[in-house]
């Protein structure tokens, strides 16, 4: 059993697919209004660094739903006195903590030193709880991962290596389709390798890294945090802008992913992300009963 979340690889496939099963029941219960409080007059810290729309609603609207109450705090940590103190004095408050920090250290950091569970919400390694949303989607529209090609094209970021991770543990095949330059970090890419059931493979070519892909990823090609390589990202990444041409590479029932926020017209086009084969708003929605998931998996008192 996990008692933090802050990357996918530290848990079992067994740990990934019950949480799995336990958004896909949360979500059937919300929408058949049936109350589902696991989280009575309990509270979550939402720390953040940096801005958020969904992840910041989706986590207050599910502690909301649950019975308990979110408490957001906008902060940059380490600022005003040290992590290990935050974490101290936030295990005699709330119930759990929930971060998005630049630094991945900072969320270790947390914790370290907290003894409530720490849920990562976005660092600039990775960012699990989009990937656990994303796997929720891409199963509703697919069925089983087994023999799946998700196609991730674009740059070698957080959400690239949570799902770089999520490979690591359960068997689906996952191909980085990236510029030279970006791809994830050699460990991280070791890391699922070595671990992966399914295929898992970095390519700079296009046409061979769409080849028989279920799905197509992207993501935008300046993650924040990186806003001064703006311009010499924008030139590397111009030929994976995923428009209808490459789309086209992919499987004809291929759907199309996307964590957003979009930059529409850089890392996509307007008729692929608002085009039939796109699931985005699926995705969306399941950040919400993916994080209740992972709020009752790690909250709940028995
Ligand atoms: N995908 C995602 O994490 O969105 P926000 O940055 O709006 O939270
Ligand atoms: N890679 C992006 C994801 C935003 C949800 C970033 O870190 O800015």
């Amino acid at each position: 059993m996990f008692s933090d979340l802050i990357s996918l690889a530290d848990l079992s496939s067994d740990d990934l697919l019950s949480l799995l099963a336990l958004a896909d029941e949360l979500k059937a219960m919300q929408k058949a209004g049936k109350p589902h409080r696991f989280l009575e007059g309990q509270t979550l810290a939402m720390i953040f660094e940096k801005p958020s729309l969904r992840t910041r609603l989706t986590f207050e609207t599910g502690i909301f739903q649950l019975g308990g109450q979110g408490i957001f705090y906008k902060s940059k940590l380490g600022e005003r006195e040290s992590i290990s103190d935050v974490a101290r004095n936030l295990e005699r408050w709330v119930d759990g903590i929930m971060a998005r920090t630049f630094s991945h250290r900072a969320v270790l950091e947390l914790a370290e030193f907290a003894s409530v569970p720490v849920i990562n919400a976005l660092t600039d390694k990775l960012h699990p709880c989009q990937v656990l949303a994303d796997a929720q989607a891409l199963r509703e529209h697919k069925g089983d991962f087994a023999n799946l090609k998700l196609a991730f094209v674009g740059d070698g970021n957080n959400v690239c290596a949570s799902w770089f991770n999520f490979a690591a543990r359960i068997p689906l095949n996952v191909t980085l389709v990236c510029p030279e330059g970006y791809a994830l970090d050699d460990d991280a890419a070791a890391f699922a390798q070595r671990e992966a059931k399914g295929e898992v493979t970095i390519t700079h070519d296009i046409e061979a890294g769409l080849q028989d892909a279920d799905a197509v990823y992207t993501d935008v090609w300046t993650s924040m945090g990186q806003e001064d390589e703006q311009a010499e990202r924008a030139a590397a990444f111009a030929p994976y802008q995923v428009n209808s041409k490459l789309m086209a590479l992919a499987k004809k029932d291929a759907v199309f992913m996307h964590c957003l926020p979009a930059h529409r017209g850089e890392e996509v086009t307007d008729d692929v992300v608002d085009g039939p084969q796109s699931i985005v708003f699926d995705e969306a929605e399941n950040r919400l009963h993916a994080q209740k998931a992972v709020m009752v998996a790690l909250m709940k008192r028995t």
